[in-house]
């Protein structure tokens, strides 16, 4: 797996992280492999992949993995994320994804791939409208 430090690459550089992530993906009941690639402000590249419980409940995404990896390990400011999976549709970050990164990431890039090459990149304000947050508690 890549991880460690890195110049700051252009998001599809990031993706590739992602993809190579998504080799990892722990993902037998639903055969849905995802990657994520978590890019923090210095550059540093920290993947994640989703991992799957036989209780489904359970089941943790990719991008969630990514970013409690990332700040379990101390890091704190981040600037983007890619996330990869085979699907026909460029697949977003899901609804728990995108309000764990808002509250961890804040409002960073999302870019979004699949293996053919299709790509999308937004911010995730644009994924996450009037976010709730710790300015409410
Ligand atoms: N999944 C992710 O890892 N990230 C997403 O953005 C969407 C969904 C995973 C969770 C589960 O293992 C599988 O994809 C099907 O939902």
């Amino acid at each position: 797996m890549k991880t460690g430090k890195t110049a700051t690459p252009p998001l599809s550089g990031l993706s590739d992280y992602a993809r190579d992530a998504r080799k990892l993906a722990m993902a037998p009941f639903s055969n849905f492999k995802v990657g994520a690639a978590l890019l923090t402000a210095d550059g540093e590249i920290i993947t994640g992949c989703n991992i799957e419980s036989a209780t489904y409940g359970l089941t943790l995404c990719a991008e969630r993995i990514a970013v409690f990896k990332a700040v379990s390990e101390g890091f704190k400011k981040f600037s983007a994320i890619a996330v990869v999976a085979d699907s026909y549709i460029v697949t977003p970050p899901c609804g728990s994804c995108r309000q764990v990164l808002w509250e961890l990431c804040g409002n960073i890039w999302v870019h979004i791939a699949d293996l053919k090459g299709h790509k999308k990149t937004m911010r995730l304000a644009t994924l996450l409208p009037e976010p709730f947050d710790k300015r409410f508690l």
